[in-house]
């Protein structure tokens, strides 16, 4: 049975019945009169393809000079801050909204009923704090009369709290707040649905995760793409995919460096964006027509091919050798699953556990929430006493970045929990699991480990087979197995014992 809008608020929401809710005089003058479709009766136009997928070098406050009413899906921007960036004009508060103002009016024409505006937003300033989203939010709520649909909080991780400015340093004096997140606000124009309809292209995972309100994401070097003030790719690509179908169109009013236009372009979707600085445009044009190497490959592959990560990980393992003996399996007594088993050429068992997004949002071990999820299943299967998954392979979209939080945490394992870890759309790591396919491999091949990191199973630390190297011996051979199926025996080679030997 459903839940509904309680008195004292409910656990949990499925089929969530909101109909008391929805009478409440809260809501008065909130509802639109249509939910979705083409109700408002307005045409949708058709693109022309001379306008699109183009960088527009002027003001996009006359953006409608170039763009039809109604035809834009979904705009994803961050404005300018107005706080003294290299591009920013020293304009009053007041200029400053005003500019705002006329901007999302312009883009309120071109968007498509139902279509959404997400904009990213940080408040700024100490002395005083200036809540630019508040000042954002009023002018589309109360002045442009869009609907709010949601508010995501941005959370920038470790690498944003840089800051010393604490204020009087541990004194109530007047300590100040260092924020680590932004916002992405996100309205819709005129009614809940969309008025055009089309082919999503998202994943369920990438569907749960992006309909969660706190998204944990890295932010851009603003010296890796030249622009002092970029939002990392993630951020559009994750908007792109939830709100748009493919083939619709999206819109970037301030584009700087082109970021959601890239996006858009990896997405199969159209772009228009606009930015007053020539160089940014110049440089939006350049990251457009290359895409980068390995990343644009695997994308192209794994689009066309229609299939998710898990199912190019199937593909890359029969490719490579092995043979596929069971899916999603769940490993009895343990409570948990793997995403495959399979058999190397001599027959023995190898674990696969896949992570990572399906087309476009490659997550994976970058997020170190997904780190910890898959360290925590790699030591349940540690733990088993016959050690009978102790090869066990992390196949991922995203290896997280090196010296990243997630990085640390998987070299701290020291292959205690996992033989190797690879990135699967690149084909030098992928080498490595056709040489594992050959059943001749006991230790991994230096790659993902590096020379001295791994003390792991068998092996003293450092103890890495290079590429091309087949071990001399099987472990099995060379240890007495009591019969067991996995790397090492039990007893007489604990770990601890074996690494300081
Ligand atoms: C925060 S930056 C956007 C950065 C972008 N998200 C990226 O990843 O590169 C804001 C941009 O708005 C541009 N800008 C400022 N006023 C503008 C206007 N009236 N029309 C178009 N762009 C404008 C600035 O030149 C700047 O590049």
């Amino acid at each position: 049975m459903g839940t509904s809008t309680k008195s004292f608020g409910s656990s949990k929401r499925e089929s969530h019945d909101s109909s008391v809710f929805n009478g409440r005089r809260i809501l008065d003058g909130l509802r639109p009169k249509v939910n979705g479709g083409s109700a408002t009766g307005l045409p949708i136009p058709p693109l022309d393809a001379t306008k699109i997928n183009r960088i527009y070098c002027k003001s996009s406050e006359r953006m409608t000079e170039d763009l039809p009413e109604n035809s834009v899906a979904l705009v994803v921007t961050s404005p300018p801050y107005n706080v003294g960036k290299e591009y920013d004009n020293d304009l009053s508060l007041d200029e400053y909204l005003k500019l705002l103002r006329k901007v999302f009016d312009a883009t309120k024409k071109v968007l498509e009923p139902g279509g959404r505006v997400c904009i990213n937003i940080a408040n700024v300033g100490r002395k005083p704090y200036i809540p630019l989203a508040s000042y954002v939010n009023r002018i589309m709520l109360e002045e442009l009369g869009y609907l709010m649909r949601g508010e995501i909080l941005w959370v920038k991780g470790k690498s944003a709290n840089g800051s010393c400015a604490w204020g009087s340093w541990r004194s109530a004096g007047n300590p100040v707040l260092r924020d680590t997140h932004e916002y992405i606000l996100v309205y819709s124009k005129g009614q809940f649905g969309r008025a055009r309809t089309g082919k999503s292209s998202i994943g369920a995972d990438e569907f749960l995760n992006n309909s969660l309100s706190v998204w944990e994401m890295e932010p851009e070097s603003a010296s890796r793409v030249g622009h002092p003030a970029p939002f990392p790719e993630e951020l559009p690509k994750r908007l792109i995919e939830f709100y748009t179908y493919q083939d619709d169109l999206v819109l970037d009013p301030f584009c700087g460096v082109g970021t959601t236009c890239v996006a858009a372009k990896k997405l199969n979707r159209n772009y228009v964006g606009y930015d007053i600085k020539q160089e940014y445009v110049d440089m939006a044009k350049e990251r457009l027509s290359t895409p980068p190497p390995g990343f644009a490959e695997f994308q192209r592959r794994a689009t066309i091919e229609g299939k998710g990560a898990q199912k190019f990980a199937e593909s890359l393992l029969e490719k490579c050798g092995f043979k596929i003996t069971a899916r999603d399996r769940k490993l009895k007594g343990l409570g948990i699953q793997v995403s495959f088993v399979a058999e190397d050429k001599t027959g023995r068992s190898w674990y696969f556990d896949v992570t990572g997004a399906f087309t476009s949002q490659r997550a994976g071990l970058k997020r170190t929430d997904t780190v910890f999820k898959c360290l925590g299943r790699a030591s349940v299967m540690a733990a088993d006493d016959d050690r009978r998954y102790a090869r066990l392979v992390l196949l991922t979209t995203d290896l997280p970045r090196k010296g990243s939080s997630g990085d640390q945490a998987l070299r701290a394992t020291k292959g205690r929990t996992f033989f190797d870890a690879i990135e699967i759309g690149n084909e030098q790591q992928e080498s490595r699991l056709r040489e594992y396919a050959q059943g001749n491999r006991d230790r991994p091949i230096e790659g993902f480990w590096r020379p001295g990191e791994y003390g792991g199973p068998g092996l003293a630390p450092g103890d890495l087979q290079v590429p091309g190297s087949p071990s001399s011996e099987r472990i099995e051979d060379a240890i007495p197995a009591a019969g067991l199926p996995g790397i090492l025996p039990t007893t007489s080679f604990s770990l601890g014992a074996r690494r300081e030997s």
